[in-house]
């Protein structure tokens, strides 16, 4: 069509929009710079009808009634806002809390976790408000548009997909001159780029800056959840996370629902500046990039979860379930949430975290959550065994000389081999 202007999109994937056929775009709206443009440009490019949908995981701080507002005058047909709260922590953060899920040994994964949703709520609402592709915000070089486009192709193989910011030309300064002709409101300073954000219930993440330069030492000014450590109370605080079946159900006795025990400990923990973390990670599309996190509420349920798997389960199971964690963690982390192995490993964290019930103390103070006290009906131990003092019937000392005999026996004839 001749009123359409240049979109710079060549489709390379099957499931990329060809320009010509795309009518109406459901835009995973969030309100801010990147989508606001996205919104206008898209009805001017390529001439078609746009609906938003904003999906509330709990991120701090939004109007939903606000960003729902705006993008009705910048011309949406209709824009949808879904509070996905209880499915995100029913159907995802207790899937994550059972498989200790920490990428990279750091990063629980809460974007990762959140994009596969707000994709497949995406699919949803397109397919019930008519529409042929769905335009999200990501730049080519992150991991959630990974994410997304797997979810949306996987999901539904009929919609096709447009990442304006991937394909536009427009920098930062083109945006804003962009948004300033378009009458699209320009929040803030404009002369600096602010960090990229992202955040949800489990978690916040800042990129972008002087978190680029590895040698930069954190600024103050990033930390916008967690108390800084240094300023946090000089009193430490105790805290009890009750588990059944690897589900926390309840904080120092008092039994909350998932969302709302998650941001209880949220407070608990950004209150003692617990959560920080400055972590250097291997992304999908091959970039090694810095990210400084604040996730207090993982800080505290994560560790105080593997504690009580620990002591619940044996020995075998311990050293094999790491193995698994780090599988579902990777999985996730790399969006393939829909691949089967994923459902394959839950059938396992299911399994083993049938047992895993109980209390884990922990203790708060500057910048540390640390595990103070357990108690689990099925623990796996036996105080009177492990003691110094005597011997139960379950465990003869006079048994051990010859256990370690044959114990070490490959041991010693591989050392005699070499030595001899
Ligand atoms: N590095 C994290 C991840 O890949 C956080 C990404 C945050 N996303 C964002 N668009 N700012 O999951």
């Amino acid at each position: 069509m001749s009123s359409r202007r240049e979109t710079g999109t060549t489709p390379t994937a099957s499931y990329e929009a060809d320009p010509a056929e795309v009518q109406r775009v459901l835009l995973l709206y969030s309100g801010g710079l990147d989508t606001s443009v996205m919104l206008k440009w898209i009805q001017d490019s390529y001439d078609a009808e746009v609906v938003c949908l904003t999906v509330n995981l709990g991120q701090p701080g939004e109007d939903y009634e606000l960003i729902k507002g705006k993008a009705m005058r910048l011309g949406a047909l209709e824009c949808h806002v879904v509070d996905a709260r209880e499915e995100f922590a029913r159907e995802f953060l207790a899937p994550a809390i059972k498989a200790n899920a920490l990428y990279g040994g750091g990063y629980p994964l809460f974007t990762a976790l959140g994009r596969p949703l707000i994709a497949k709520l995406a699919v949803e609402h397109a397919r019930c408000t008519g529409c042929d592709t769905i335009a999200h915000g990501c730049t080519g070089k992150g991991n959630d548009q990974v994410r997304i486009e797997a979810t949306v192709a996987t999901l539904a193989p009929e919609l096709k997909v447009i990442a304006p910011v991937r394909s536009w030309q427009m920098g930062r300064e083109e945006e804003i001159a962009y948004a300033r002709e378009h009458g699209i409101p320009v929040k803030g300073g404009t002369e600096s780029a602010p960090y990229s954000i992202d955040d949800n219930l489990w978690g916040r993440s800042s990129e972008g800056r002087w978190i680029e330069d590895l040698e930069h030492a954190p600024e103050d000014d990033v930390f916008q959840l967690v108390t800084r450590p240094e300023e946090a109370p000089d009193e430490p605080e105790l805290v009890a996370v009750e588990f059944e079946s690897g589900v926390p159900v309840a904080l120092n006795g008092g039994r909350l629902g998932l969302v709302e025990l998650i941001e209880r400990a949220t407070e608990l923990g950004a209150r003692h500046g617990v959560g920080i973390i400055d972590h250097i990670e291997d992304r999908i599309v091959g970039l090694k990039v810095r990210d400084i996190y604040e996730a207090p509420a993982a800080a505290i349920i994560l560790p105080a979860h593997q504690e009580l798997e620990r002591l619940v389960c044996t020995i075998h199971q311990n050293q094999f379930k790491g193995q698994l964690d780090r599988q579902w963690a990777y999985l996730v982390y790399a969006g393939l949430w829909w691949e089967p192995l994923r459902g394959d490993l839950d059938a396992y964290m299911e399994q083993v975290n049938e047992r895993v019930s109980g209390t884990i103390g922990l203790k708060l103070y500057k910048g540390h959550a640390r595990v103070v006290t357990r108690s689990s009906p099925n623990a796996v131990y036996d105080a009177s065994l492990a003691s110094f003092a005597d011997s139960g019937g379950l465990f003869s000392q006079t048994a051990s000389p010859g256990f370690i005999e044959l114990f070490s026996l490959q041991s010693r004839m591989a050392w005699r081999l070499r030595n001899e």
